[in-house]
């Protein structure tokens, strides 16, 4: 039993330590400065891995869809996740396909991923219950949604602003999108 419960602990002391290695932006138009001290934008909820950790900052890699210096989550184009600076070198680059590295300060990051879309999911149900019971998020992809929206946003009466606030939460959240959720 002793036995058992050592190694139960060694296990869910290594699962939490590969856990922590995913982090969720935090905070939009987030900096990320690479070795040559170039800049690329990072916006809400894009997860990255964590590198190493370095007081308060932290250096992390995630990999993006590159057109011109807008990078999506995929070559589907539907998610804009953020944007690079004139002459940002990438770790590799595959094609369209790239690989950032670099350091983003602790503070906006996070691991909790429902804290991230907090304020939008309380608007989503704000603005999408009025007719039908609140869609589940995760349960159609991203293009689906997109399809979807252009009709329900009307009917929630949403400006520019606001739609796009709100898409931006159902594409990130969306069965293909930027959350990595067991279902
Ligand atoms: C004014 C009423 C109204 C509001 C507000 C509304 N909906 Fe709907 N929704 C409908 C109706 C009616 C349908 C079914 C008919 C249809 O698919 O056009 C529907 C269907 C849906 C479906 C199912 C579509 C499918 O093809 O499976 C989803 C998902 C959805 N709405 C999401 C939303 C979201 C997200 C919002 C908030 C931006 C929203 N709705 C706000 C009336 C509304």
């Amino acid at each position: 039993m002793k036995k058992l419960i050592i190694t139960l602990t060694i296990l869910l002391g290594f699962l939490t330590q590969v856990s922590a290695k995913d982090l969720y932006i935090f905070a939009n138009d987030t900096s990320l400065t690479n070795k040559d001290g170039k800049v690329a934008t990072l916006f809400l909820g894009l997860p990255v891995k964590v590198l190493k950790e370095k007081a308060k900052n932290v250096e992390v890699t995630f990999t993006a869809f590159l057109d011109g210096n807008k990078l999506y989550a995929s070559s589907l184009k539907t998610l804009e996740i953020g944007k690079v600076s004139k002459g940002f070198k990438f770790a590799k680059t595959e094609g369209k396909t790239v690989t950032l590295k670099g350091l983003v300060e602790l503070e906006n990051l996070t691991e909790v991923v429902s804290e991230v879309w907090e304020e939008q999911e309380e608007f989503f149900f704000e603005m999408c219950t009025q007719c039908h019971a609140a869609p589940a998020v995760n349960h159609h992809a991203k293009l689906e949604w997109a399809a979807i929206f252009g009709t329900m946003k009307g009917f929630a009466k949403l400006d520019e602003e606001e739609s796009a606030y709100l898409l931006r939460y159902l594409l990130s959240n969306a069965s293909d999108g930027l959350v990595k959720t067991s279902h």
